[in-house]
């Protein structure tokens, strides 16, 4: 929720949500950071996380659609935003690119599919899918570091891209907040609705997603059958809603208490959490 007297789709909102985004972009190029020498034990683990190649798909259909989405917004405050979210999502496709080869994992090339007309709609879809990907993904990478799942300075490397994706969520919300109200959409239930939406699309296309990888095989091989999928055994749907609440929650805790917050996808946790008996409020 807004705090304080901020109004959702008022200039000062609009301000906020761009300022705090263009204030917190970190200068860095992906070569400079402490990459680590690998031994082959967890160079092989490293090699056989299946998920790879779906995340560099990821970053670089992320780059095609912000900067088509960008370039037709007129606003100046809004568009500078726009274009550095362009930017650090090209400097994640550079930081995963230059992961693959360092360590010499294979991947396949693959054909990005053109995008949709409606820029627009496809970019709020992306939006939302980034919700959901990050809220899972945030609890997902805590389990792996707490298990040790691959070397620490990995895990500090890694950790670039996840404080910029809390802030493309922050962002996102915000805007996708803004432009509702900006509509007339400013009442919060329909605002909800909107979201409830857009959130139930990204689950489906995340299932596929998650599907098609089982199907394939991720990087081509037997997820099952490597050491990857050591990571999951042991982990339950509760132990791993509370890893994303508590997470979701520490990451968005350092940032303007003004913004609003995505709110749909932790009160599903906290749902299932009742449903599974571990809910701890
Ligand atoms: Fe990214
Ligand atoms: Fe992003």
């Amino acid at each position: 929720m807004a705090g304080g007297k901020l109004k959702v789709g008022s200039a000062a909102h609009k301000d906020l949500f761009c300022r705090s985004f263009i204030d917190s972009h970190l200068r860095f190029e992906p070569d400079q950071l402490a990459w680590p020498d690998l031994d082959p034990a967890p160079l092989q683990r490293m090699r056989e996380v299946p998920f790879w190649q779906e995340v560099l798909y990821t970053e670089m259909r992320a780059i095609r659609i912000i900067e088509a989405f960008a370039q037709g917004i007129s606003d100046p405050l809004l568009r500078e935003a726009m274009d550095l979210m362009a930017e650090e999502e090209r400097r994640h496709e550079r930081l995963i690119r230059y992961l693959i080869a360092r360590y010499g994992i294979e991947i396949e090339a693959r054909e990005l599919p053109a995008l949709p007309a409606d820029i627009e709609g496809t970019f709020i879809d992306f939006g939302y899918g980034e919700c959901v990907d990050s809220f899972l993904g945030f609890g997902f990478f805590r389990l792996a570091r707490e298990g040790e799942f691959l070397p620490e300075p990995i895990f500090d490397i890694l950790e670039v891209l996840m404080g910029e994706e809390v802030r493309h969520v922050l962002f996102f919300v915000n805007w996708m907040a803004y432009r509702e109200a900006q509509r007339g959409r400013s009442a919060a239930p329909l605002r909800a609705l909107s979201s409830a939406w857009y959130y139930a699309r990204s689950i489906a296309a995340l299932a596929g997603v998650v599907l098609r990888n089982a199907r394939d095989q991720g990087n081509g091989r037997d997820f099952s059958a490597t050491q990857a999928a050591e990571l999951l055994q042991g982990v339950t749907v509760g132990k791993l809603m509370q890893a994303c609440l508590e997470e979701n929650q520490r990451r968005l805790d350092g940032y303007d208490r003004a913004l609003l917050r995505p709110r749909l996808l932790p009160a599903l946790a906290r749902t299932a959490l009742v449903f599974t008996g571990k809910n701890k409020q």
